[in-house]
């Protein structure tokens, strides 16, 4: 299976995934997977897809389920993130929010529930049981406390207080670039690479979902909401790189940081190198 293959393959099999759940609630089930049916760019699991492809193509049927365990948790995180009682977004890949069509204590529990199953699907998965572990060390840390939580936390929690850049770096840092992180790193993990290529992995992926996020805040400010399928111009209160530094200069950042992530990527060996290429080169246009 080539890259592009695995990432087609990916999709069908996602689709095909919903899970069964029991119970006579009226729309819990069909609630819990409209999120992950209705797509989004599968970002991270493409980068995990990505690593496997490049390095032991034989594994990537048995690296589907971590990758769609990656796709539960953020999916999850955005679930909660529209939340009236976060973003309170009503737009989500272009269909109106769990929440706003079945409620904030269903929205609530849907996210709750996608959240574990990730783990569930981790242990399922057809891997050693060491990887297993790693795998789990590695979501729970990054998705955790030790990254998307406590980056949301502080996101939400210094609404309306300008923060220096250094602070607004950790945020972004911990609420995005430790899971995109942690995609490229489980990916090295499940085709047992090296510790220094999983180390080297994880050092770009936190480069890269710092550059990811800085994207976000822009297209925040400069896409119409049927563009981004999201609210747009919905982070006023927020620290943003838009916010804080200008428009002109976040966009100025996110070249240089283009050119940084462009330099680290020539330095990674054969096929990883090269499907990381081919998935990143849309996400380092203009975004217009
Ligand atoms: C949105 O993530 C939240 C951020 C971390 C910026 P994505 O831009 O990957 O959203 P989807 O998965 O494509 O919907
Ligand atoms: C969200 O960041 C990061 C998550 C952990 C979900 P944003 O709040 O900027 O993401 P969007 O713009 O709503 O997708
Ligand atoms: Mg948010
Ligand atoms: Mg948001
Ligand atoms: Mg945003």
């Amino acid at each position: 299976m080539t890259y592009q293959q695995s990432i087609k393959h990916f999709e069908e099999f996602l689709q095909a995934s919903e899970p069964e759940i029991a119970g006579f609630h009226p729309h819990f089930s069909q609630a819990f997977w409209e999120m992950l049916r209705h797509g989004g760019k599968r970002f991270r699991p493409n980068l995990l897809l990505a690593v496997v492809a490049g390095a032991r193509p034989l594994m990537l049927s048995n690296a589907f389920l971590p990758a769609l365990a990656l796709e539960c948790l953020h999916t999850y995180s955005l679930i909660h993130d529209d939340l009236p009682c976060m973003d309170n977004a009503h737009l989500r890949r272009g269909k109106p929010t769990l929440h706003t069509i079945y409620g904030e204590t269903s929205a609530t529990l849907v996210g709750d529930g996608l959240n574990t199953y990730a783990f569930y699907l981790l242990s399922i998965a057809k891997l050693d049981s060491s990887v297993k572990v790693a795998l789990v060390k590695e979501l729970a840390e990054s998705g955790g406390i030790g990254g998307m939580i406590i980056g949301q936390a502080l996101d939400c929690e210094f609404e309306n207080h300008s923060l220096p850049l250094e602070q607004l770096k950790i945020i972004h840092t911990n609420k995005t670039a430790k899971l995109i992180a942690a995609s490229l790193k489980m990916g090295a993990l499940i085709a047992n690479l090296s510790a220094s290529l999983h180390d080297e992995l994880g050092e770009f992926g936190l480069q890269l979902g710092l550059y990811f996020q800085i994207r976000d805040d822009i297209i925040d400010a400069v896409q119409e909401e049927s563009q981004a399928g999201k609210p747009t111009r919905n982070d006023s209160q927020k620290n943003s790189y838009v916010n804080l530094l200008g428009l002109t200069e976040a966009k100025a950042l996110l070249r240089a940081e283009s050119s940084a992530l462009h330099t680290r990527l020539a330095g990674f060996p054969g096929m990883i190198g090269e499907n990381l290429k081919e998935l990143l080169g849309e996400y380092f246009t203009e975004i217009v």
